[in-house]
């Protein structure tokens, strides 16, 4: 059973939001919360305000320890989401945010308020399990998708001669923590900001977790997201073999992962479609921050998608994470139909 959901959200005067009520429970059963919240509607009416506006409040939710961490908390972020008087609608006076929380079936409830004169104000009526730490993502709509190259991640001669046995035991030692890119942070960067290069960024990630498990140094944790990204391309890509193989090209900084295709051929990562490349990056994306028990809230998942894959998005998230609850705001009418009634939200722009 999940054990963070979010029961309900409150919006004044945050961004283009005015004035919003939205109850994330059975219509006939509020003990019951649902499991997708699909938000839809026109440009402009508010579906990604109200993602943003949910992500916004666990951000401070989780960093928030004392009142004193309320400046630093402010700073990041205002300097990383740019934050700002902006976010307050139509130059009101402040913006107020209320959510509440099921953790470990208890209600929490948050208040979150901005105000350009008094800064960030955060409190919360009951205090948060250590489960809810780290128990969401977001994934916003800026996903790039460029063909990148991505850093060395540790030593290649180490890695090519790991066929060796006594070899591959030095190596284990040898590679550990002392390398920068094996400092936690590197391993995983944050992708939560709007303008970094998601593709990038996960094309690291892979390369990480590969070369960490032909050294036979990868952590049960991390072995875990690997066998969770094969489970994702398995259901996607039926006929293709990630093939958990890196090789190198000629640019001796990059390294590739490859593919082996239907008819026998083998590309490299940055070879597949738009389409293709989206959801291993997607994918990848939400296996290194989620398992289960997550609040997983991604703006337009579909993406680069045929309407195929659309329409088994919903189904492939919850095999991939059991347990979450998913909060979409989509155009998407494949995903529209395949969630239930009771799980749509459709957002009405407001009057000028
Ligand atoms: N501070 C503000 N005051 C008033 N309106 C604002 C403010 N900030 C943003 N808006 C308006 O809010 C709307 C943005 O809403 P949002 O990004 O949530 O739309 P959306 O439903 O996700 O649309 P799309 O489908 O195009 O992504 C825009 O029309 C924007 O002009
Ligand atoms: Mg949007």
């Amino acid at each position: 059973m999940a054990k963070i959901k979010i029961k309900s959200l409150v919006i004044n005067y945050f961004k283009g939001i005015k004035e919003l009520a939205l109850d994330f429970t059975y219509p006939n059963n509020t003990e019951k919360l649902l499991d997708n919240i699909v938000i839809y509607g026109v440009n402009g009416s508010g579906k990604s305000t109200i993602l943003e506006a949910i992500y916004l409040c666990l951000i401070v939710a989780s960093a928030y320890h004392e009142k004193n961490d309320l400046k630093r908390i402010e700073d990041f972020l205002v300097d990383y989401i740019s934050l700002g008087s902006e976010w307050i609608y139509n130059k009101e006076k402040e913006f107020h945010i209320v959510i509440e929380i099921i953790d470990h079936e208890k209600i929490k409830k948050g208040e979150l308020t901005y105000s350009q004169k008094e800064g960030l104000k955060w409190s919360i009526d009951h205090k948060l399990s250590s489960d809810f730490f780290g128990s969401f993502t977001y994934l916003s709509s800026y996903r790039l998708l460029n063909p990148s190259t991505v850093q060395s991640a540790g030593d290649w001669s180490e890695i090519e001669r790991i066929e060796d046995e006594a070899f591959r035991e030095r190596t284990r030692y040898a590679r550990s923590p002392r390398h920068p890119m094996y400092r936690r942070d590197n391993y995983f960067p944050s992708l939560s900001l709007q303008f970094e290069n998601n593709y990038k960024t996960v094309k690291q990630y892979l390369v990480n977790l590969i070369t960490d498990k032909k050294v036979e140094a990868i952590t049960s944790e991390n072995d875990a997201i690997l066998e969770k990204i094969k489970q994702s391309f398995k259901i996607f890509f039926p006929k293709k073999d990630f093939l958990e193989q890196l090789s190198r090209t000629d640019n001796i900084k990059d390294y590739r992962l490859m593919i082996k295709n239907e008819d026998g051929s083998v590309v490299d990562l940055d070879q597949l479609s738009s389409g293709e490349r989206e959801i291993i990056a997607f994918f990848t994306f939400l296996c290194t921050k989620a398992i289960s028990n997550s609040i997983l809230i991604i703006d337009e998942p579909e993406l680069h998608l045929h309407s195929k894959w659309q329409s088994i998005l919903l189904y492939a998230i919850h095999q991939i994470f059991p347990n979450s609850q998913l909060f979409l705001a989509t155009h998407s009418s494949e995903i529209h139909q395949s969630a239930s009634e009771s799980e749509l939200f459709e957002l009405q722009k407001e009057e000028e």
